[in-house]
């Protein structure tokens, strides 16, 4: 069946379907959201879990703030208006992942619970898990990676999230990590256990 709508002509039932992919990768496709101050460790626990579910038979695909924000989202800034046209964005791009029975880990700032709230209804709520990666901003300012901290305290980064743009606190996430206290691995396997509810295709 085709759909027109404003001579768009889509087509749904004529592409294979998840299930069979699905079925092929035999996992259950998700997008696991992180969402965290910059420097909180997002990045670093993504990539973790990307190698732990490849190790464990599962396909992923890692779609990352900075490298989303060089190629795709290139022509977009930090101003509230753009946060959300890049958060949309990805929500797209996050969702045809999973209709090809892709796991996709997505790590972005996505600072108000707006903008997680627009992700998650994009994505579709049962597909979409949400972790925090909480670090507290003091934290995450004395590590201050990529000297950025810095500059946004001497006013040369306008909108920088946590100093000059805000920060909301995740709503009821599906699961929260703590990176203060405990090693880059006891975050990810933290993280790993959290989610084999979310990703297993029943076994028949
Ligand atoms: S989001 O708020 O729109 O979700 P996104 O995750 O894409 O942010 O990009 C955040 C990354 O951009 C941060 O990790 C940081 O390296 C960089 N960055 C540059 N300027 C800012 C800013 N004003 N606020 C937050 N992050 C910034």
């Amino acid at each position: 069946m085709k759909e027109e709508k404003g001579n768009i002509f889509t087509v749904f039932d004529e592409i294979m379907s998840r299930s069979e992919k699905e079925q092929t990768l035999q996992q259950k496709a998700r997008v696991i959201w992180l969402t965290g101050l910059s420097g909180s460790g997002k990045t670093t626990i993504a990539k973790g879990l990307e190698r732990a579910l490849y190790d464990e038979g599962y396909f992923t695909k890692l779609l990352d703030g900075d490298n989303v924000r060089a190629g795709i989202n290139n022509n977009l800034s930090f101003s509230a208006e753009d946060r959300v046209e890049n958060i949309r964005r990805i929500s797209e791009v996050a969702k045809l992942f999973v209709e090809g029975g892709i796991i996709t880990i997505a790590s972005f700032v996505s600072p108000t619970n707006d903008l997680r709230n627009m992700a998650r209804d994009i994505i579709g709520e049962d597909d979409f898990i949400l972790v925090h990666v909480n670090t507290p901003l003091e934290v995450c300012e004395k590590r201050d990676v990529k000297g950025l901290y810095a500059k946004a305290r001497l006013g040369e980064i306008p909108n920088f999230t946590g100093i000059s743009a805000p920060f909301d606190t995740p709503i009821q996430p599906a699961i929260t990590v703590s990176t203060e206290n405990q090693s880059i691995k006891d975050s990810v396997d933290f993280v790993m256990s959290a989610l084999q509810e979310y990703l297993n295709l029943p076994s028949n």
